[in-house]
């Protein structure tokens, strides 16, 4: 984040840090980095721990996996993102192993995976992105999802490009606090800031 981005009250710097890249230098990332980028997802706090969340993994190492997971995208995310070196397409299990009922948090989780991952990734000095433009029906017909599964997002990631042509060089836009924290009505300001 710069000066462009400043944020009103303290937050941790990786808050500040993190920002969704479009430019991603041509280098791979360290197999221990990546390491360290899903043992971040895998400690979100998830309903009951039912733990929902799931990732498909690919990188250019091994070309031909990359491309499967590339072809997934939709086209105008494909544009950009295949010049992240790692791409992850993301599912979510519908019902709680405990007893089958539905968890209608499973996104909520998954969420908080992927924001997990996005600020270590920042801590690192690498550079994601999260997508909803995926083909949902192509990630479940190609990786073979089982029933009970929906693929939902894909995240690409890599080491930032030219940062200074990229999303960091924007004004990026952020509501007011008053716009999403309410008091004693909807859409009240709750008088906190
Ligand atoms: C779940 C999710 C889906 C998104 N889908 C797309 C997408 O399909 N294409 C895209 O270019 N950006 C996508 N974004 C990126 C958002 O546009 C971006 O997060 C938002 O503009 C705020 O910018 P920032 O992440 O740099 O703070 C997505 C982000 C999230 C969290």
């Amino acid at each position: 984040m710069n000066d462009l981005n400043p944020t009103n009250y303290p937050v941790l710097d990786v808050i500040k840090q993190r920002y969704s890249a479009y430019q991603f230098a041509d280098k791979p990332v360290e197999a221990e980095k990546l390491h360290s980028l899903f043992e971040a997802a895998r400690w979100a706090a998830s309903s009951f721990n039912e733990q929902p969340w799931r990732f498909i993994v690919a990188t250019k190492d091994n070309p031909a996996a990359y491309e499967k997971a590339l072809g997934c995208l939709a086209e105008a995310n494909q544009g950009w993102a295949q010049a992240a070196p790692v791409l992850v397409l993301t599912a979510v299990k519908h019902t709680f192993t405990y007893n089958d009922s539905p968890n209608r948090v499973a996104l909520h989780d998954l969420g908080q995976a992927a924001a997990n991952m996005a600020l270590q990734a920042a801590d690192l000095g690498l550079v994601i992105h999260q997508m909803a433009g995926i083909e949902q029906d192509k990630v479940v017909s190609t990786y073979n999802l089982p029933d009970g599964f929906t693929a939902e997002t894909a995240i690409a990631i890599g080491y930032p490009g030219d940062s200074l042509n990229d999303a960091e060089s924007k004004a990026r836009q952020r509501k007011a606090f008053d716009e999403f924290v309410f008091g004693d009505k909807w859409a009240k300001a709750s008088g906190l800031f």
